[in-house]
């Protein structure tokens, strides 16, 4: 069935690694990731947002990675699925998605004061344990848009409270900011400009503050360019798009970053994938065609990815 991430996080942080964790919200998604984690023997993070549960209703969401897992094991691969939820902003959605079977949440009170932040994690931590659900919290603001949480700018994890927070929550992993944002402009570049290098002294001193604690990165899809180009090519308008870019990515995996969260870069996938198909083939209305072309590049996406990217190929 499916597993909390304390296991996989321990080996990650000890093997200089990341798990992956992609988000979600329809059938050719998941049987994308679940193909190209096997097919790469990856352990794997599958997570649903509050917008994928709105959008595909949790109860169908949780089957559908129950699901996910015996397809897996059909595929006669043995790896380690973990159903988290991303970005629950209330106790009461941790609660019901603990209650149906997640096995991990994310509680992201980073929006609030620091004391409210400790408080209501805790809350979720205590209750969590009670089930061996592991919980992540987040400490720093990313610019951008996390569901409802609007932050103009980000605001960056600040190292002298990361301890203490660990301490008082009893939480399992920490999402920080260190200059990642949420979606595909995650940098307003000027002409000839190129993107900054994420904050790699700040994530140096969290990792001194809690020595081999997990630290989770959110907001680290590439906004890969070519994806970017087939959209524009094909009728779509995505000008100054940009992402994290890959060697700053396997710089955080190598250290206790060991959960690097991708959902925009499936997203660019799919949508340039379709575009193409249904320019190349107007007359095509079989959803299985345009879809099924999408998921076949989600693979490959997914397992370059884990190969090259965040080193979890192989640690199934
Ligand atoms: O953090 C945001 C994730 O990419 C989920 O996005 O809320 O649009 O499903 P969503
Ligand atoms: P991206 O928008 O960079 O893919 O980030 C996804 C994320 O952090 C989900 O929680
Ligand atoms: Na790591
Ligand atoms: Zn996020």
């Amino acid at each position: 069935g499916l597993v909390n991430s304390r296991e996989l996080f321990k080996k990650a942080v000890d093997g200089g690694y990341a798990i992956p964790a992609y988000n979600f919200n329809n059938l050719e998604q998941l049987q994308a990731i679940i193909t190209a984690c096997a097919e790469t023997n990856s352990p794997v993070i599958i997570q649903v947002s509050k917008g994928a549960r709105n959008y595909a209703n949790e109860t169908m969401l949780r089957y559908m990675a129950t699901g996910a897992v015996q397809m897996a094991r059909e595929m006669g691969s043995n790896i380690p699925i973990v159903l988290h939820l991303d970005h629950g902003d209330s106790f009461e959605i941790c609660k019901s998605c603990i209650d149906s079977g997640f096995s991990s949440v994310m509680i992201d009170g980073s929006h609030l004061p620091y004391d409210e932040n400790v408080a209501l994690t805790k809350k979720v931590v205590e209750y969590a344990h009670q089930f061996d659900v592991t919980v992540e919290g987040e400490l720093g603001v990313l610019a951008g848009i996390e569901d409802d949480v609007v932050a103009e700018k980000s605001t960056y994890t600040q190292p002298d409270e990361v301890e203490d927070f660990v301490k008082k929550t009893g939480v399992d992993s920490l999402a920080i900011s260190i200059g990642t944002s949420h979606g595909a402009y995650k940098f307003k570049l000027k002409e000839g400009e190129s993107v900054p290098p994420l904050r790699f002294d700040i994530l140096e001193e969290c990792e001194k503050r809690i020595p081999g604690f997990p630290i989770v990165l959110h907001g680290a899809s590439s906004v890969v360019p070519a994806y970017v180009d087939l959209i524009n090519q094909y009728g779509g308008k995505m000008d100054g798009a940009v992402g994290v870019p890959e060697d700053q990515l396997r710089k955080a995996a190598a250290s206790a970053v060991c959960k690097i969260n991708i959902d925009s870069d499936g997203r660019l996938a799919v949508t340039a994938k379709v575009r193409e198909y249904l320019a190349n083939d107007p007359g095509e209305f079989d959803p299985r065609k345009y879809l099924g072309a999408a998921r076949k590049e989600l693979i490959e996406l997914i397992k370059h990815k884990n190969e090259a990217v965040l080193g979890s190929a192989g640690k199934g």
